[in-house]
């Protein structure tokens, strides 16, 4: 276990294996996790630990690695496959959570949340005032998913309740008893109000939302993105939103973790978050189990429900 993991995952493990667990909250860097996985038959990673071609070489007799995260853009899934390790993710479990602080990130930045409560603390209130802090509407306006996955389709159920017009672009479709039009994605950056992506990074999502796209958004638009960071070229989104096209963005991820940019830091139409999407403690907790139970399936010959490579 790479670094520290809510202890019910731990106790999961401890009746299957010898559990050698580096119980800190700061990773191991690439030679010493080298180091700790000569022997092991299992890796539990999380987001944060690059599982590359050279760890699961140092450990001859691995078998699997559960990522403690639906994404797995930190593991080589290639390599591991060339070398017959399993890599197992956490999907599902943490969708609702996920799509609940993708709605408060999209309120909290329409509606100017954060700017209204630094506001109140700093002292700065001395009377109500008819045009104050004032934000833009959500219901009744158009929303677009980028990624109607799991996620990207719990975040569009929960519009229904604010009478938004649907659209969507990826390789999935939505359901057809959800209202909602598949469009390609220009059409969809330059019709949504708000855009909020839900795709996995790879090489083809890397840099999706460019420049380019994001000037075909439309001046008030509101890109959010809880997905991961490298599919929002950051340095662009910095000087889009500069120039004042799109209006606003809610970030919970960022290409270069825990690193923001500067000019974000300082705009205050901007809502940052540090990657805390799925972050409530039941889901995180069960996201530990999850992957603890993947290995010991793989320990007793099992196969674990989620396996990404196979
Ligand atoms: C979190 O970012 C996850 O991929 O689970």
């Amino acid at each position: 276990m790479t670094r520290y993991v809510y202890p019910e995952a731990l106790a999961i493990l401890e009746p299957h294996a010898d559990v050698d667990y580096h119980d800190s909250r700061d990773g191991l860097d690439s030679a010493a996790l080298r180091a700790r996985v000569t022997g092991v038959d299992a890796i539990v990673s999380q987001l944060t630990d690059p599982i590359t071609p050279e760890i699961m070489d140092a450990a001859p007799r691995l078998k699997v690695i559960a990522n403690v995260a639906v994404g797995f853009d930190n593991v080589d899934v290639g390599a591991a496959m060339e070398r017959g390790v399993l890599v197992t993710n956490t999907p599902g479990i943490l969708t609702e959570a996920t799509a609940d602080f993708t709605w408060a990130l999209m309120l909290a930045a329409a509606r100017r949340v954060p700017e209204a409560d630094r506001f109140v603390r700093d002292g700065r209130w001395r009377q109500w005032e008819i045009d104050l802090l004032c934000g833009q509407d959500v219901h009744g306006k158009t929303l677009g998913i980028v990624g109607p996955g799991r996620i990207g389709r719990a975040v569009a159920r929960r519009a229904a309740g604010f009478d938004m017009r649907i659209l969507c672009h990826g390789r999935s479709s939505l359901p057809d008893d959800m209202d909602a039009e598949a469009v390609s994605l220009d059409a969809l950056l330059a019709s949504s109000d708000i855009v909020s992506l839900h795709v996995p990074l790879t090489p083809q999502t890397h840099h999706l939302i460019g420049a380019r796209e994001l000037a075909l958004m439309k001046p008030d638009a509101l890109l959010v993105n809880t997905a991961r960071g490298p599919v929002v070229d950051e340095g662009a989104l910095a000087e889009a939103l500069a120039s004042g096209r799109p209006g606003a963005a809610a970030l919970d991820v960022f290409e270069d973790e825990p690193r923001v940019d500067a000019r974000l830091l300082e705009c205050p139409d901007v809502v940052l978050a540090p990657h805390l999407a799925s972050a409530s403690g039941a889901t995180r907790m069960r996201m530990c189990t999850m992957a603890s139970e993947s290995v010991v399936d793989v320990l007793n010959g099992r196969q674990p429900p989620h396996i990404v490579n196979g």
